[in-house]
């Protein structure tokens, strides 16, 4: 047995701690077997026995405790050294970081329309069908929900699959005039090689009181703001279909990659479309008590237009966090 506590003092390891422990109170240990011994003394003699017995497990349970904590502190220090990030990687030839370019994007974006007087819009990411849908003139089973197929959590919540709601919680909270942008996050259950199940989106929205807006002046603003990001381009509005705005348009410009001659990019038409937009659908105004105004609106895909701004071909290299791209936009 005093062997058996010398060697708790020069254990080493944790692994080592267990087989003494093994060896003494074990099925077979030491102590084990000297305890089941008793049964065979009698008397006082027995009585001796245990109290010596009880005496050595207690100070074989008080010095193994006191190792194990010693060890495992060990262990763990050793653990952190070997682990510790190692700044003498970071020499001078080190890599500084660059803003990605969806976020650059996103910031040239919004440094135009806060140049502009625009108020900077948020919303939360998990939404309800109310703001998402139903005020966006998206009644429960519209056949335009499943334009964007939504991720749903239980209790009518959901993930954002567009940042419209934001129109809605500024004009319940606000009076017009709107002249408003919101941009961030929006999620959709896609995933191919156009497709992100998360991806980012800029919101304008404008709201005049009475009629004195009309289609012109949103043609006007977006042209001008599609000049100022991708320079000499044409602009072309098509007619389309969105549920919150009436008459509604899909934006193209001039494809920046061959310049309009038609390639595989553009699809040989030399125009490549960027964003949706529209006249505010009455039925919106209604949803959030505005009675007598007239307003346009937009969204965009930030991610679209850092490809295009960028010519970045594939949009997964956007997400792939290769440093490879990054250091390409120091
Ligand atoms: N929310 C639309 C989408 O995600 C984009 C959009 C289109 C927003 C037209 C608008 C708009 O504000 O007027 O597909």
């Amino acid at each position: 047995m005093e062997d058996i506590l010398i060697s708790l003092d020069n254990c080493s390891s944790l692994e080592e701690l267990e087989q003494i422990k093994v060896q003494i109170l074990g099925k077979k240990g030491y102590l084990t077997s000297e305890f089941a011994k008793l049964k065979d003394l009698e008397g006082d003699e027995k009585k001796q026995r245990a109290e010596i017995l009880n005496k050595l497990r207690d100070e074989f349970n008080d010095k193994f405790t006191q190792k194990q904590k010693y060890l495992k502190d060990e262990f763990i220090k050793a653990k952190a050294k070997k682990d510790a990030f190692n700044f003498a990687y970071f020499d001078e030839r080190s890599n500084s970081g660059a803003l990605h370019p969806v976020m650059s994007t996103m910031d040239k974006i919004i440094d135009y329309f806060l140049r502009q007087n625009f108020s900077l819009e948020e919303g939360p990411l998990i939404e309800d069908d109310f703001h998402n849908f139903e005020a966006l003139n998206l009644p429960k089973s519209h056949p335009a929900r499943d334009m964007q197929d939504t991720f749903y959590f239980i209790d009518k919540l959901l993930l954002r699959t567009q940042t419209s709601p934001v129109q809605i919680r500024t004009m319940k909270q606000q009076n017009p005039p709107i002249r408003m942008i919101a941009p961030g996050a929006v999620f959709r259950r896609d995933f191919d090689i156009t497709h992100t199940p998360m991806f980012h989106q800029i919101e304008m929205l404008v709201v005049e009181d009475g009629d004195k807006i009309s289609f012109a002046n949103l043609k006007y603003v977006l042209e001008e703001f599609l000049r100022y990001m991708f320079g000499d381009v044409k602009v072309r509005f098509r007619p389309s279909f969105f549920p919150f705005t009436e008459p509604s348009a899909e934006v193209d410009i001039s494809c920046v990659f061959c310049g309009g001659c038609g390639c595989r990019i553009c699809k040989q038409t030399g125009f490549i479309e960027v964003m949706g937009c529209g006249m505010v659908h009455p039925n919106v105004f209604k949803n959030v008590g505005y009675k007598n105004v007239s307003g346009y609106a937009f969204g965009l895909g930030v991610e679209r237009f850092a490809m295009l701004l960028h010519k970045i071909p594939d949009l997964r290299s956007l997400f792939e966090g290769d440093l490879r791209l990054l250091e390409q936009f120091k």
